[in-house]
């Protein structure tokens, strides 16, 4: 049977709320792919359709507070993405320049935001390249912020830590050792949590325990939740004050959200799970999943570009000599949507491992019988990588 995206091509359409029997079955690219479900859309049907810029729906405010709660947080604010929500957050935080950012150089507001950092904010953004290779810690963020009032430099002002990036975990004691650090020298500290949902049900700590570390944090619904759109921004009240007015000012308040709002509530109760452990919920199957696959990998001979906590696995492609397209298009003749050297294991592939798994073993094998065959011809990565820029 051809995919729900075919379908939708030949312009027959039929019920796409289907969940992993859909396109997101199939699609390992990123849990942004995950599509929302059945339960979604019967929440949808029953939310409330009242005005949020006059903060009168019912359902938006529900998950705020919700939100909220289970972070240990005071107050919340849907916004559109996670980008909307990190940027807000800093907006909130930052005052009067100068005033300077120190962040993992990887991170997503330095590299996948187009900069809005610097034009929203004005503030310099410092990259720093995390010595352990996997998670910053209190001893590379001590060597690079500018503490002292020296005339000459761009004095930090907030800390920005990524938890889980790419996957990988920043343990809850070096969290709370740089928030200690942070709050010892009035710095703020900001949490983009796009994946927090996974850190926290991966057992490393509750979203309360981390949240107390943070002055702002964003959590997204769209990614591995799999809720169609937003995420949320969490903080004491006057910083959710102040990040509606600016939510506003870039075109951000809504009027009938409930009819997002609603599907990211069930996200967060059915995929993450009701408590601020995740309890009932769906993710950790997918890191133990992930686990596994990593394990197929390795087993075949291959090498892995990061060690796999949660829910994406990082293949050595250029150890197994494999430029990205070939891998792709590997992918492609099995029916299976991969990009570059990044499998994400989201629960609707957890749901549809049945039919995943062997096809990625059959995907493995290629590539690694390939390997000597490929190496006149390859040029491994060079230069700043992107992760929607092949090299
Ligand atoms: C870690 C992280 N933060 C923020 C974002 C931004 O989210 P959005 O695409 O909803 O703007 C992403 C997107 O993938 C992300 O991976």
């Amino acid at each position: 049977m051809s995919s729900m995206n075919e379908q939708h091509v030949a312009g027959e359409r039929r019920n796409a709320w289907i969940g992993s029997a859909g396109a997101a079955g199939t699609d390992l690219r990123s849990d942004t792919m995950t599509t929302p479900t059945a339960s979604m859309l019967a929440a949808i049907q029953s939310c409330t359709l009242l005005d949020d810029v006059f903060r009168e729906d019912p359902t938006t405010m529900d998950l705020e507070a919700h939100c909220a709660a289970l972070a240990g947080k005071e107050a919340g604010l849907f916004v559109l993405s996670g980008t909307m929500g990190n940027q807000l957050a800093l907006r909130s935080l930052l005052t009067q320049p100068p005033h300077g950012v120190v962040c993992d150089h990887r991170s997503h507001i330095v590299k996948y935001e187009a900069g809005g950092v610097s034009s929203l904010t004005g503030a310099t953004v410092k990259p720093i390249v995390p010595k352990n290779g996997i998670h910053l810690t209190l001893k590379d963020i001590e060597a690079n912020v500018y503490l002292d009032d020296d005339v000459h430099t761009c004095p930090t002002r907030v800390i920005s830590l990524e938890n889980t990036l790419n996957g990988m975990i920043m343990p809850l004691e070096e969290v709370q050792r740089i928030s200690a650090f942070a709050r010892q020298h009035g710095l703020k500290v900001h949490c983009d949590g796009a994946r927090l949902w996974e850190a926290v049900a991966s057992g490393a700590g509750s979203l309360s325990d981390f949240s107390a570390c943070f002055d702002t944090v964003t959590l997204c619904f769209s990614k591995g939740l799999g809720a169609p759109v937003g995420s949320i921004l969490l903080s004491d009240k006057a910083v959710i004050k102040h990040a509606r007015w600016v939510r506003k000012s870039i075109g951000g308040g809504l009027r009938q959200p409930g009819v997002v709002t609603a599907p990211a509530r069930v996200g967060v109760d059915e995929t993450f799970g009701r408590g601020p452990n995740g309890e009932g919920g769906l993710l950790r199957e997918t890191h133990v999943l992930a686990k596994e696959i990593a394990d197929m990998w390795t087993g075949l001979g291959g090498k892995l570009f990061h060690p796999v906590h949660t829910n994406m696995v990082w293949l050595d492609l250029d150890a197994a000599n494999c430029p990205p397209s070939r891998i792709e298009e590997l992918g492609a003749e099995v029916g299976l949507k991969l990009y570059a050297n990044r499998l994400v294991i989201h629960y609707q592939i957890y749901q549809n491992r049945e039919a995943v798994v062997p096809k990625l073993k059959q995907v493995f094998e290629r590539v690694l019988q390939e390997r000597s065959g490929n190496s006149a011809g390859f040029e491994p990565a060079r230069g700043d990588t992107s992760m929607y820029r092949k090299q």
